[in-house]
């Protein structure tokens, strides 16, 4: 064995024996994670039996033509969940009454394409089915396609949300999402009142290993002044993309394989080029810096743990059985959907229709 290759394999030995009290392999597998009552892995199997199939081989359409999608669609999920649940809520188009979700600050980056592919797997999945499938559950296996498409784990994820009634408010929508400008400190302490521990949160921010953000949302880390944790060159090749505070330009988030789901976002971190601070301070951080070493050196550890944290992630407060509802259009709540009611009456026989009225 070669001097660097004895090394390199003594630089892994001492990593995992270092690691070891933190991770355990083998004890992230699907079935590790606890599955909430009402949701199950067969729920769809006699009432939608193709459902995984036509979304999977419609993404893959999708995607050949724009892997960029399959980032804003596990994005999506993330907004979904994080905020009242996932319960379909951020589809929900916002009222006469007032802004809601969709229009709280963090959403109005959200892609506009996202939403027209989630309302175009319904109707695809509704020819097939009827309406038996819920948005939220179809805004989950559009996440798990979009990384497991864009080179990821594939893996099962319980089934049977209900779409919620109700979209969130402005503020509550600003306090459950984390800025991208908070440390370690601040990203720890929101995701454990989720239920998240450290091993979560850094393998959940693993999703920024594809696709884009806005100037916006790192600027403050070069002006006025110049965050030192960033790499120097790095940061010189981002003031060219962003040259003013109000620039509107995006860019890549993992600068190594921007449209790969890989663990090259760990190796970023490691190099200090990680985009916002709430990415780059899990390095800095003592509690979350060995393991984002070790989803850095053992790409299959981050795949399971990346796994076991979104199934937790996809059933944070879900509604089951009898609440909520299966929307007929992903956008819009049955009740305030005209075409919806429309054909509702049009399947009760007249004098029935007519007595509701
Ligand atoms: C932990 C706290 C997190 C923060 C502070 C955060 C923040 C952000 C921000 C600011 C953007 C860019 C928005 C823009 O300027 O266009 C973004 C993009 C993105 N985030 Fe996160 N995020 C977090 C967690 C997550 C999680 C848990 C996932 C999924 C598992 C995720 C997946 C993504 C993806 C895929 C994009 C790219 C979207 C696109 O290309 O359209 N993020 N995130």
């Amino acid at each position: 064995m070669g001097k660097v290759t004895k090394s390199f394999v003594a630089l892994l030995l001492i990593s995992s024996l270092l690691l070891a009290p933190y991770l355990s392999i083998s004890e992230a597998t699907d079935n590790s994670v606890p599955i909430v009552s009402g949701l199950s892995w067969t729920f769809y199997k006699t009432s939608c039996p193709k459902l995984e199939s036509i979304i999977r081989t419609q993404l893959k359409k999708v995607f050949d033509n724009d892997i960029g999608q399959a980032a804003g669609l596990l994005r999506l999920h993330f907004h979904d969940c994080f905020v009242q649940g996932c319960d379909g809520s951020v589809l929900l188009d916002g009222s006469a009454s007032g802004p809601g979700e969709q229009q709280a600050p963090p959403n109005l980056s959200l892609r506009a394409k996202a939403f027209e592919i989630i309302n175009d797997l319904r109707n695809r999945v509704e020819k097939a089915c009827g309406r038996v499938v819920s948005c939220s559950d179809i805004v989950a296996l559009a996440a798990r396609d979009s990384v497991h498409l864009s080179g990821g784990p594939d893996y099962g994820i319980p089934l049977g949300r209900r779409d919620g009634l109700t979209f969130a408010t402005v503020n509550a929508t600003l306090q459950n999402l984390p800025p991208p400008f908070a440390n370690a400190t601040t990203i720890l302490s929101m995701l454990a009142t989720k239920n998240f521990d450290p091993t979560d949160v850094v393998a959940l921010s693993g999703g920024h290993t594809i696709g884009i953000s806005h100037c916006t949302s790192f600027i403050t880390r070069f002006y006025p002044t110049q965050d030192p944790t960033m790499d120097k060159t790095f940061a010189n090749n981002l003031k060219v993309i962003c040259p003013t505070v109000n620039s509107t330009n995006t860019t890549v988030m993992d600068i190594r394989s921007p449209n790969k789901f890989d663990n090259k976002y760990y190796v970023d971190l490691m190099n200090r080029q990680g985009l916002f601070t709430s990415d780059q301070d899990l390095y800095t951080d003592s509690r979350t810096r060995g393991i984002v070493t070790s989803f850095a050196i053992n790409e299959t550890l981050f795949f399971e743990k990346f796994v076991v944290s979104m199934i937790k992630m996809g059933q944070l407060s879900v509604l089951t059985g009898n609440n909520g509802e299966i929307r007929a259009n992903c956008s819009v709540r049955n009740a305030d959907n005209k075409s919806y009611l429309a054909s509702v009456v049009e399947e009760l026989p007249v004098e029935e229709a007519w007595s509701d009225l």
